[in-house]
C-alpha cells in the first residue's frame, strides 16, 4: 500500500526538466555560435598536433589556415588534394586525409573564418 502512495507521488511529482519553460527554436545566432563551438573543439582534438592553436599563426609542422575557403577545407582534409587552380602554401605532402570528418567541414569553416 504505501509503495502505491510513493509510485503515486513520483508519478505526479513535478520534475525540474518537465515544468522548465519549453524553448523556442534556436535563434540564426545561436545556430552559428554552436557551429563555431563544434568547429573549435574539432580543430583542438584534430589539427593541434600540427597547426596552431591561434589558425592564424603557423604550427609545429602546419601552416596557419585561418580564413581556408569551404572548397580547400573539402579538397584536403577529405582527399588530401587542393582545388584546382589553388597554390599551396607548402609544397610538402605531410599531412593525411582525414576523411572521417567529413561532417565535420562547416562547422571547422565556420571556427576557421571567424573574425
Ligand atoms: C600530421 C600533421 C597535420 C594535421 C593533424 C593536420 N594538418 Fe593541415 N597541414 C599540415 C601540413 C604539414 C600542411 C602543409 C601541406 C602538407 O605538407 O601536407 C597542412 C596544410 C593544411 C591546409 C592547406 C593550407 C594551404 O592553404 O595551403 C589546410 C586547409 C589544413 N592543413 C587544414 C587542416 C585541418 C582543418 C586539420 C584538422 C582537421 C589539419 N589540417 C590537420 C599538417 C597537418
Amino acid at each position: 500500500m504505501s509503495l502505491l502512495v510513493i509510485a503515486a507521488a513520483l508519478l505526479f511529482a513535478p520534475l525540474p526538466s518537465c515544468t522548465k519553460k519549453a524553448e523556442g527554436p534556436l535563434t540564426a545566432e545561436q545556430i552559428a555560435e554552436k557551429r563555431v563551438a563544434r568547429g573549435r573543439s574539432t580543430y583542438m582534438a584534430q589539427c593541434l598536433s600540427c597547426h596552431n592553436a591561434d589558425p592564424k599563426r603557423d604550427g609545429s609542422l602546419g601552416p596557419a589556415i585561418a580564413g581556408s575557403s569551404r572548397e580547400l577545407l573539402e579538397s584536403r582534409i577529405l582527399r588530401a588534394e587542393y582545388p584546382t587552380g589553388y597554390t599551396p602554401k607548402r609544397t610538402s605532402k605531410t599531412m593525411p586525409a582525414m576523411p572521417h570528418l567529413k561532417n565535420e567541414l562547416d562547422a571547422l569553416h565556420a571556427f576557421l573564418n571567424l573574425p
